[in-house]
């Protein structure tokens, strides 16, 4: 199965993408992991990716199109994957769909993340990555139980350049005027799930797992 996980930021897709990814063993493919591993191995990709992601804006659609397309050859796809946080625009999708029927596949389910912008800003002040092994945390709603360092590894909690307010507020703004319209595109197409994205993270696990059920 292919889902995408469509929503604005801070939503919860990268927590769910990877709760769902252990209990189905369906590859979690993040175009915001890949394009933050190219800037940490600083390749080129990386360094071009890297001025778009410091000030909110979307990277090129060429850039995170041959990512999908190199990453979702891999023999772990065959399955399915999960997209998290692709395609954010309508020519991505349409990239997507053209990818997908060259392999005779096509995207099966869209969740969308639901929840309000005010309820968002919170989610980024408090959130922290692992340098180590990626496990996500929040200060106060997903807390990490050694305080400053991850419960699963040891490795060291970072907070992520693009979670500053100024940027946060861009990142709202793009996903609005670019990534909202494919709610319109996928529930045309009769994709499209509503999840309750303003649960307790593992509420919100509950009601995906039986929306894909
Ligand atoms: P990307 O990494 O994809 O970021 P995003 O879509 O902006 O989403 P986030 O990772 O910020 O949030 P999330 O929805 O995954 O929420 P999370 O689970 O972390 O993209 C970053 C940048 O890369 C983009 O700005 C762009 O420049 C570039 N990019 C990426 N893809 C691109 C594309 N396709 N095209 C062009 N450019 C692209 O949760 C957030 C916090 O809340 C965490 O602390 C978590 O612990 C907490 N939390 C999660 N769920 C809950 C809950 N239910 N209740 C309370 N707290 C919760």
């Amino acid at each position: 199965m292919i889902v995408v996980f469509l929503g604005p930021p801070g939503s919860g897709k990268g927590t769910q993408a990877k709760l769902l990814s252990k209990q189905k063993h369906w590859p979690q493919l993040s175009t915001g992991d890949m394009l933050r591993a190219s800037i940490e191995k600083k390749t080129r990709l990386g360094e071009e990716a890297q001025a778009f992601m410091d000030q909110g804006k979307l990277v090129p659609d060429s850039v995170v199109i041959r990512l999908i397309e190199e990453r979702n050859k891999e023999s772990d796809c065959r399955l399915g994957f999960i997209l998290d946080g692709f395609p954010r625009n309508i020519s991505q999708a349409q990239a997507l769909d053209q990818m997908l029927s060259r392999q005779m596949r096509k995207v099966d389910w869209v969740i969308f993340f639901d929840i309000l912008d005010v309820e968002l800003v919170k989610r980024f002040s408090g959130r922290r990555t692992c340098v180590q092994c990626g496990s996500m945390f929040h200060l106060e709603s997903v807390p990490s139980k050694l305080g400053n360092q991850c419960d699963q590894c040891g490795g060291v909690l970072s907070q992520r350049p693009d979670d500053q307010p100024e940027v946060v507020e861009k990142r709202l703004a793009i996903y609005h005027e670019q990534t909202e319209p494919l709610v319109g595109f996928y529930s045309q197409q009769n994709k499209l799930k509503n999840l309750d994205a303003r649960l307790p993270a593992l509420e919100v696990f509950n009601r995906l797992s039986d929306l894909l059920k």
